[in-house]
């Protein structure tokens, strides 16, 4: 399969087939997502939760998402590879954005980075795409903002914040970002900020109107046990299955049934 690049991506918007996102954070998961024709694995900041145990994604560091997304580009042929910047990596200014986004492009390979955020990094991301490095947006539920937020509920629930967030799509838009992630929202209001960008959305809980959709890979599999949002459709149970399998593993040790002769030297 050809490689994606960001051209390539952008003209899936309006085609008719749906875009197809997942996220991976190491090299096995991301070989084995990539031979199924997913358009952009997303190595996301998310890895702090599913990978690391943290309750939320604020502990993330640069360096530990270096070392994902080197994990995750060695893995993929096909897919665009985009880095999620972890908290605190851009917010403190385009200088400290640029230095590490660039750092996602020369040392691990990526793609593109995404960062979270509206209006507030508009000026951010126009110096980064002025520099060569292709950025997507994130808006609606973006979890570095948990602690403003309060939680993980939906957002936009309110006239006044749905207004924002069509603003502050239409600003991204015109600050360079490539694509964005619209994180539960209401289906409508995704609906319309599709209709109103030339750009790719990609939902999360955002209605089947997007122009794609991104689940946290994990989810899917039912790899992660922690919480189940209400939007992640699980499509296997994988926890059970490696519970069911190590059990069967302990019986046969215990009982010298493994290993076998022909499993011997
Ligand atoms: O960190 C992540 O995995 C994400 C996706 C859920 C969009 O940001």
């Amino acid at each position: 399969m050809e490689k994606m690049t960001i051209p390539r991506f952008q003209a899936l918007k309006g085609k008719g087939d749906k875009i197809i996102s997942l996220t991976a954070y190491d090299w096995n998961m991301a070989s084995i997502l990539d031979g199924l024709g997913v358009d952009l694995i997303l190595v996301g900041d998310s890895a702090g939760m599913v990978c690391a145990g943290h309750e939320n994604t604020l502990p993330v560091t640069m360096d530990q998402m270096i070392y994902h997304t080197q994990c995750v580009s060695r893995g993929v042929r096909s897919a665009l590879v985009i880095a999620d910047m972890p908290f605190l990596s851009y917010q403190t200014g385009p200088a400290d954005a640029l230095f590490n986004a660039g750092r996602f492009l020369k040392e691990a390979g990526a793609d593109g980075v995404k960062i979270e955020g509206g209006r507030a990094v508009a000026g951010t991301v126009r110096q980064m795409v002025e520099a060569g490095i292709p950025v997507m947006g994130h808006l609606g539920l973006t979890p570095q903002s948990v602690r403003i937020f309060g939680g993980y509920g939906v957002r936009c629930g309110s006239p006044a914040e749905a207004a924002r967030l069509k603003a502050d799509a239409k600003t991204l838009e015109e600050a360079g970002v490539f694509s964005m992630v619209l994180e539960k929202i209401p289906a409508d209001l995704a609906h319309e900020v599709t209709d109103s960008v030339s750009i790719p959305t990609i939902g999360i809980g955002a209605g089947p109107h997007c122009d794609g959709q991104i689940l946290v890979t994990h989810d899917l599999l039912g790899l992660f046990e922690s919480f189940k949002p209400k939007f992640a459709r699980q499509y296997t149970n994988l926890g059970k299955i490696i519970r069911k399998a190590v059990t069967a593993y302990i019986k046969d040790v215990k009982s010298g049934n493994f290993p076998s002769q022909e499993e011997s030297f």
